[in-house]
């Protein structure tokens, strides 16, 4: 897990600084992409498309045959009290839309994670389990994006995602 220590050490670094407050014309270099996992026939690249912010995001244990109980890590420094979160995820592959979905990760009435409920500037480290489709990955090319936000739909992350199936 050095790779991820490493980002967690540099979005530490360069977490929001002064905003120009012009808005549209963002001149930043992109983020760099970082590995998520590597392994069992399944990379999966990811960027953060947040102009603000990085962070950081690794599987422990990834392979083409997907599991149903997925171990992550995540990290990032809140830019919203996540009171409410949800997460969209629109898949493609050669240029075409496979799927989108929406799915709730933390509900006033069902806060499915500890993290639920934290505030804006609280720095958040997520290691653990999460549940999702056991599926096995078909050999190809996909490209997801994935939006984290909140119940005023601003936005806590985002993600650009190349995942290749070999
Ligand atoms: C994220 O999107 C950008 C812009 O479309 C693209 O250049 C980049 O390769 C993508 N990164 C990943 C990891 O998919
Ligand atoms: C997913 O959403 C995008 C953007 O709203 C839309 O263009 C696309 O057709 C949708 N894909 C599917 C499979 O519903």
């Amino acid at each position: 897990m050095k790779g991820f220590t490493a980002v967690l050490l540099i979005w530490t670094l360069i977490s929001p600084s002064s905003s120009d407050g012009s808005s549209g014309g963002s001149s930043r270099e992109a983020w760099p992409t970082h590995l998520a996992c590597r392994e069992g026939g399944l990379e999966v690249l990811y960027q953060s498309c947040d102009p603000l912010q990085d962070f950081g995001f690794s599987v422990d244990q990834c392979s083409n045959q997907l599991k149903s109980n997925l171990n992550i890590r995540f990290g990032i420094i809140l830019r919203e009290d996540i009171k409410e979160l949800f997460l969209d995820i629109a898949l493609t592959a050669k240029g075409s839309s496979i799927l989108n979905f929406s799915y709730p990760i933390c509900e006033e009435d069902q806060p499915k994670f500890s993290f639920c409920g934290r505030r804006k500037g609280e720095q958040i480290y997520y290691a653990g389990p999460v549940n999702n489709l056991g599926v096995d990955i078909p050999k190809g090319e996909y490209h997801v994006l994935l939006e984290l936000y909140t119940e005023t739909r601003a936005t806590v992350a985002c993600a650009n995602a190349t995942i290749i199936s070999s």
